[in-house]
């Protein structure tokens, strides 16, 4: 089935249940909250590249939103997580807050695939790992989204699409316990960080991609 809106082709597959196992992990120290006694942190002692653990969550632009947002909800059954009314909504197929997200644009596109690193400190690792070797690659990070709250850094990849580092997303274990939220101030797109780049809304290489979606006679 391919929805119109994004051109995006949806094949539905029962696949086997991802398990992570997890990596143990002391937690951060806090006043009053010494969870990690005379040792260094984890973060500071890795060495090695960072290796994403899994493909977290894509965004894709549609022309149609709405219909697309129907797409994936009715047609293919993801839940709604939250939503940027008239604008986007962020779905998920599994546990975690987002697995796509359907953002309204002129043109269909990949706007971002997002890799879900250990927690913060492979954000920072494997960020200062890329820039060092290309600084032009840094586009948004390194920030807390609101909607999600998933600690993020955004690069550019080298076909052009944003590609996010994230790690501690909210997880949705109980449907009934999670109240989607409506956002139409700054909180839809971060809590916290630098302010996004305008290329990160409308990405630099938009109007070329209309271009060509659209060729003139
Ligand atoms: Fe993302």
């Amino acid at each position: 089935m391919t929805d119109p809106g994004t051109d995006v082709r949806v094949n539905v597959e029962i696949a086997a249940r991802i398990e992570q196992k997890a990596t143990p992990w002391p937690g951060f120290n806090g006043p009053g909250a010494i969870v990690r006694a005379t040792k260094r942190a984890p973060g500071v002692l890795r060495v090695g590249p960072v290796r994403p653990r899994k493909l977290g969550h894509v965004v894709v632009g549609s022309t149609d939103q709405e219909s697309s947002h129907r797409f994936f909800t009715a047609g293919i059954g993801f839940k709604v997580s939250d939503r940027i009314p008239g604008v986007a909504a962020f779905m998920r197929c599994s546990t975690d807050h987002h697995n796509v997200m359907i953002q309204h644009a002129p043109v269909t596109m990949l706007h971002q695939t997002s890799w879900q690193v250990e927690d913060v400190d492979e954000i920072g690792r494997g960020a200062t790992a890329l820039l060092g070797k290309d600084p032009g690659r840094h586009v948004w990070g390194l920030g807390r989204h609101h909607v999600g709250s998933n600690f993020f850094w955004y690069f550019k990849d080298p076909a052009g699409n944003f590609s996010e580092y994230y790690s501690d997303m909210d997880c949705i274990l109980d449907d009934a316990l999670w109240k989607a939220g409506d956002w139409t101030d700054s909180r839809a797109l971060y809590s916290w960080g630098p302010p996004p780049p305008p290329s990160f809304i409308n990405p630099e290489d938009l109007a070329d991609m209309m271009a060509s979606a659209h060729p003139a006679g």
